[in-house]
């Protein structure tokens, strides 16, 4: 379970990682791995954390934001084996001398093929299509219904304009579609992919027949697709959100595809995942991912190694490549 090696600088693994993964770490670290894969809770965590420098935790494990104050003096750095880390409080890491760092770039990608799988599944009816096959309904196809959504040529318009966000204006600019973006601050044109930058949001939705979701989970961003912003999208506009399920306001996106005012959505993340809200498992206009964006063996494996990479430069007196404190 652990590589011995006084010298070595201890670290505590939350979760099971890809085998090459966790080879490495067993060799570079004192590492206390997760071989069962039981997800720790709190209390476990802080207490394994007392006997370890270092912690490689995920965004999937449930410490809630304010664990930071409660980790013993030992901890000085935080590896977390994901882009995002809003599950992480940086100026508490910041304050306590603990640096942080995440994995950026190389699940870009895997993330963004995801969220063109999201958008097409919605729109062509991924999910209710394939139900009718297993359900042996196959019978109920007509001409006229069921019948899914164009994608080709439409519009998009994609919330956040990073990494991930420039990887989905480049699958979709294949599909023909015509890119419109909103993000703090424009990106180089070669990187928008021919898409025109909206400075407020409120201005992008009526252009979107499609909207991606692809920003990062901050207290600006936070709700930000409420009632009102879905009441100016077009009529029939479809939602995917393949970023953070608290970006969107569940009551609203629910009742507007409830009532047909937004033709359908494409998740891969849920506030408070994995429970998600019930209500979505009821409608048919939804398709639903158990958050799957980085979920290849190629990028979880590069999700790991850059953990491990930052963790070594660390504790080689170096400056991490992903610093966040
Ligand atoms: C990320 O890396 O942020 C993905 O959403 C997985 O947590």
């Amino acid at each position: 379970m652990a590589a011995a090696g006084p010298d070595k600088p201890r670290i505590l693994v939350t979760r099971k990682m890809m085998p090459d993964v966790e080879r490495r770490a067993a060799a570079a670290f004192h590492a206390t791995l997760n071989p069962d894969d039981r997800p720790m809770t709190l209390a476990e965590v802080l207490s394994a954390a007392a006997s370890h420098d270092g912690l490689l935790l995920t965004s999937f494990d449930k410490l809630g934001p304010d664990f930071i104050p409660a980790l013993p003096a030992s901890i000085r750095i935080i590896a977390t084996h994901s882009v995002g880390y809003d599950h992480l409080n940086i100026p508490q890491a910041k304050a306590r001398g603990i640096t942080v760092t995440n994995t950026p770039g190389v699940l870009t990608d895997a993330t963004a093929d995801i969220a063109m799988l999201l958008l097409l599944g919605a729109a062509r009816g991924a999910s209710w299509g394939d139900r009718m096959v297993r359900e042996n309904r196959w019978g109920e196809t007509t001409l006229i219904a069921p019948m899914g959504f164009d994608v080709s040529g439409k519009r998009l318009g994609i919330l956040g304009m990073g990494r991930i966000g420039q990887a989905v204006a480049k699958r979709a600019a294949g599909f023909g579609m015509e890119l419109h973006y909103h993000s703090r601050n424009p990106v180089a044109p070669a990187d928008g992919f021919g898409a025109t930058y909206h400075q407020r949001f409120e201005d992008m939705l009526p252009h979107c027949d499609f909207l991606s979701i692809n920003c990062a989970s901050t207290p600006e961003t936070r709700g930000i697709l409420n009632a009102r912003a879905i009441s100016l999208l077009p009529e029939d506009a479809i939602v995917v959100n393949s970023a953070r399920g608290d970006i969107v306001d569940d009551d609203a996106l629910i009742a507007a595809l409830s009532s047909g005012r937004l033709a359908a959505a494409g998740l891969d993340v849920f506030k408070g995942e994995p429970q998600i809200d019930p209500r979505y498992r009821s409608l048919e206009n939804v398709f639903l991912l158990p958050h799957l964006g980085s979920a290849t063996p190629g990028t979880r494996s590069a999700m790991g190694h850059k953990c491990i990479d930052n963790l070594e430069a660390f504790f080689r007196g170096e400056r991490p490549t992903d610093l966040l404190t």
